[in-house]
């Protein structure tokens, strides 16, 4: 019995793994807004308004979906020419830019 759920535990965990195109997250809107707020007032003067005009800073516009532990860990932790930002903002606000970078400027 158990080992029936252990299999279908790891089928359904491979067939997670071998999507193709990770399934885009939702977010709430407000959640998107704060994320914009704390964006424009902390990160535009390097990653440019709204994401665009990075110039030297990574272009956050590309920034791979499916990489969100390598965005909170480096964020929180900063990353050559960037500060970290982990001693200024809680989990929750990293996690609301998260949600800005990857829907708060879609076209749609
Ligand atoms: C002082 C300028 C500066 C500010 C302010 C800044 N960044 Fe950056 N950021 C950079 C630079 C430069 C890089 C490229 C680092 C590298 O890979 O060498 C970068 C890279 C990144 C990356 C990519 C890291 C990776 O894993 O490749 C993310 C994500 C990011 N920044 C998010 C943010 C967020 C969110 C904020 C606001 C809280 C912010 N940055 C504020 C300069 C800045």
């Amino acid at each position: 019995m158990q080992k029936r759920i252990i299999i279908s535990v790891t089928l359904l965990l491979l067939a997670t793994f071998r999507l193709p195109v990770v399934a885009q997250e939702v977010f709430q809107k407000e959640f998107i807004e704060k994320g914009r707020s704390i964006y424009s007032q902390n990160c535009s003067p390097c990653h440019g308004p709204q994401m665009a005009d990075p110039q030297g800073a990574f272009d956050l516009r590309i920034f791979p979906p499916e990489q969100k532990n390598r965005f909170l860990n480096s964020v929180t932790n900063g990353k050559n020419g960037m500060p970290p930002w982990g001693g200024l903002f809680n989990k929750s606000e990293i996690e609301s830019l998260w949600a800005y970078v990857m829907a708060g400027e879609k076209k749609n």
